[in-house]
């Protein structure tokens, strides 16, 4: 059994962006995010904290918005207008999920495609299906980076993914068939699941459920991403894989915390490092 270390990997991948950061900030341009909070949600006010540290020690600016609550549609409408025009701001992230009130369709439809650093706008995901995509998806982007630390080929393997949100599962499944894996999606309603998960070669846990991917639903020596951001009944953070049960029989396996979660938050870096350079006409 091997531990992928998000950690290590997060901070390779942030290094190399503080290095460009670097090289861009000579030229006398500067990488600013734009970082909404809607509401007190304490998860989405750790994620946020995250990212204004992440874009820290990167060499970005980041412009936090916390808004109240009761904030309406069209005032949040107002502020992404109002940050799609702010030329300072490179990249514009929306946390969700946002208070019920507000459709979460029509604000990333509101944010400009080109400041997009989620990839959430349909422009983008219509970018990353056929495969022609400059912002990556975060979370599976960041999944994609933690196979390739294993030096495991995707390329012919049975990959199977946990989960169908338009987050992670729908562009997971994207970008493993993108190298080539041979890519099954399940959810909730598949059918005798452990049959599926139990021939994957690469398994993507993004369900929502604690423990959920216990030993028995895992081929031996499978390559096991748990995405699960779970609080457990004392409080504790854990993934969606049981773990302890399956580390002696995964080939390889990622911890929560300190697996995806830190990958999540360097792609966005490197998304909106990406913003800024096509901004500034010097994408390479
Ligand atoms: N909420 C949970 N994950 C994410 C994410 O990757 N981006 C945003 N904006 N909100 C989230």
């Amino acid at each position: 059994m091997n531990i992928i270390d998000g950690k290590k990997v997060s901070a390779r991948v942030k290094s190399e962006v503080r290095e460009e950061a670097a090289v861009l900030g000579q030229k006398g341009i500067s990488v600013g995010l734009a970082v909404v909070i809607v509401g007190d949600n304490p998860a989405s006010r750790v994620y946020v904290n995250n990212k204004k540290k992440a874009c820290a020690e990167v060499g970005f600016e980041s412009y936090e918005y916390a808004l109240p609550a009761e904030t309406t549609q069209d005032e949040l409408l107002a502020l992404v207008k109002k940050l799609n025009d702010d030329k300072k701001v490179n990249g514009i992230l929306v946390q969700l999920p946002l208070p019920k009130h507000i459709d979460e369709n029509a604000i990333i439809n509101a944010i400009s495609p080109d400041k997009d650093v989620d990839a959430f706008h349909p422009t983008n995901v219509g970018h990353i299906m056929i495969g022609d995509f400059s912002f990556l998806p975060c979370t599976p982007a960041g999944v994609m980076e933690l196979i390739a630390e294993t030096g495991i080929d995707v390329c012919g393997k049975n990959c199977v993914v946990i989960g169908r949100s338009n987050i992670v599962g729908k562009p997971m499944a994207m970008l493993l068939l993108h190298k080539n894996g041979t890519v099954t999606m399940t959810h909730s309603r598949t059918k005798d699941l452990a049959s599926v998960t139990s021939q994957a070669d690469i398994l993507v846990a993004a369900v929502g459920k604690a423990g959920f991917v216990t030993a028995d639903m895992i081929k031996p020596g499978a390559v096991v991403i748990d995405v699960g951001m779970n609080r457990n009944a004392e409080g504790k953070l854990c993934g969606d894989v049981d773990f302890d049960g399956c580390c002696e029989k995964a080939g390889y396996i990622t911890p929560v915390p300190g697996g995806v979660g830190p990958m999540t938050i360097a792609m966005l870096m490197r998304n909106t490092l990406t913003a800024a350079k096509i901004q500034n006409g010097c994408k390479d």
